[in-house]
């Protein structure tokens, strides 16, 4: 709903009950209804608000995952929303169109949070992505897929392992919108997916067994030119949007491939290699014709702006199991201040053969080079969170464009969640 020119959105995080598997009533959480939570929408250079209510029994927040706006509105572990409160954050969308999502971010329990179901899409539209030669209606050739695993105890609840897998509980159970066996019924020659790893520790590889797909936009936004590729692997909070293209009364299936998780040793990738269908596709007898996906790439893609040579400083980063550079989350300690406007070089690596991501707060990233090599085509476009084959060199490039406040960090993590809570994370300050 629009108000004075803002559009106004409200989410309740609640408890609820869902039939995940046929038969069982499984005790979910989510916003505004059992699982998951409405998908919210944009265009670059609206004002939004969201009244963020709080119904559990328990503090949590609401993040903006990908989404640049100031440290004080993130909804990270310094904005927790206790329980009968409502927080109230603001800001104006001034970012690319891109995939962006939702979710809880209260600390030590985030993967509580998000397991139990609290997530969301968050789209952003722009002038480009609307004359974009893209499928584009909502449901119908423009389909989110948020992808999740889960694993149910004897009584079918919802149940965080314990069995000290890496990187956390890997379950058995792999759900498209919260739907086990989801098929989509496709009546258009091209569907479009937009593709958000919402699992806390499982990595897909996602494709189809039959067929090439386009992949037309990463993390944050399109990128330059489509590039058809085979699978698409994705880590914990990362997305993809893929295009695939389906002929007359043919059936197909999305598939997570067993996924390379490149020099992981194998008892950190318990359950890593297991293979799911995550979601059927089901085309009618007769297709509404769709053209290529084409673009012209928005003369204001914030990426096209960032260069290497402007890089101002370079900070490294070292993840080993369960740290950052030597040290794990102190919410009262400030690890990087940033000059606001500075471009900056931020080369991570792990050291560890276990599998693990990096992402950053407020900032769409530019993969510069893995180990020197240039980076591959998943890697190509806007990036906020990126997974970390071990003993390698991420070197990002990243703009604190404005924003300023001394007193609110953002943070940086591992986005396997399990490593989050237990300390895998560290916060800057933009002055
Ligand atoms: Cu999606 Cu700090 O997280
Ligand atoms: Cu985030
Ligand atoms: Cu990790």
């Amino acid at each position: 709903r629009m108000v004075d020119g803002t559009r106004v959105f409200s989410l309740t995080a609640q408890e609820g009950t869902t039939e995940l598997l046929p038969g069982i009533e499984t005790r979910t959480w989510g916003f505004d209804g059992p699982y998951l939570g409405p998908t919210l929408r944009a265009e670059r250079g609206e004002r939004v608000a969201v009244e963020v209510a709080n119904d559990l029994p328990e503090a949590t927040s609401v993040h903006w995952h990908g989404m640049h706006l100031p440290a004080a509105m993130d909804g990270g572990p310094h904005q927790e929303v206790e329980p009968g409160e409502t927080w109230r954050p603001t800001w104006e969308i001034d970012q690319p169109a891109a995939t962006l999502w939702y979710h809880p971010h209260p600390h030590g329990a985030t993967e509580k949070h998000v397991y139990r179901g609290l997530a969301g899409l968050f789209l952003l539209d722009d002038d480009a992505s609307a004359a974009a030669d893209l499928p584009k209606e909502y449901g119908v050739d423009d389909v989110p897929v948020v992808v999740q695993d889960k694993m149910l105890d004897d009584d079918g609840q919802l149940e965080l392992s314990d069995n000290g897998s890496e990187p956390g509980t890997l379950g058995g159970i792999v759900l498209a919108n919260g739907t086990v066996g989801a098929y989509h019924e496709v009546t258009t020659e091209r569907v479009r997916l937009r593709l958000l790893n919402g699992s806390t520790a499982r990595t897909y590889q996602l494709g189809f067994p039959d067929r090439e797909m386009d992949l037309v936009a990463t993390d944050g936004g399109l990128l330059d030119a489509p590039v058809r590729l085979k699978q698409v692997r994705l880590a914990p909070g990362e997305r993809a949007e893929v295009v695939v293209r389906m002929e007359p009364g043919e059936t197909t299936r999305l598939h997570s491939f067993e996924a390379d998780l490149g020099g992981v040793v194998v008892p950190f990738a318990m359950g890593g290699n297991d293979a799911f269908d995550v979601l059927e596709l089901r085309a009618a007898d007769s297709l509404t014709p769709s053209p290529e996906p084409a673009w012209t790439p928005s003369a204001h893609a914030d990426h096209d702006t960032l260069r290497e040579s402007e890089a101002a400083v370079t900070r490294e980063f070292e993840l080993d199991d369960r740290h950052i550079n030597g040290r794990t989350m102190d919410m009262g300690r400030v690890d990087e201040a940033v000059t606001v406007g500075d471009t900056e070089i931020w080369e991570v690596r792990s050291i560890v053969p276990m599998p693990h991501t990096f992402h950053v707060h407020d900032v769409q990233f530019r993969v510069l080079s893995v180990d020197g090599d240039p980076p591959s085509p998943e890697l190509a476009g806007p990036k906020d969170t990126v997974y970390l084959e071990p003993n390698r060199t991420y070197r990002l490039l990243m703009r604190f464009e404005d924003y300023t406040d001394a007193d609110v960090p953002y943070m940086f993590h591992c986005h396997m969640l399990l490593h989050e809570d237990e300390g895998m994370m560290g916060q800057f300050v933009v002055v």
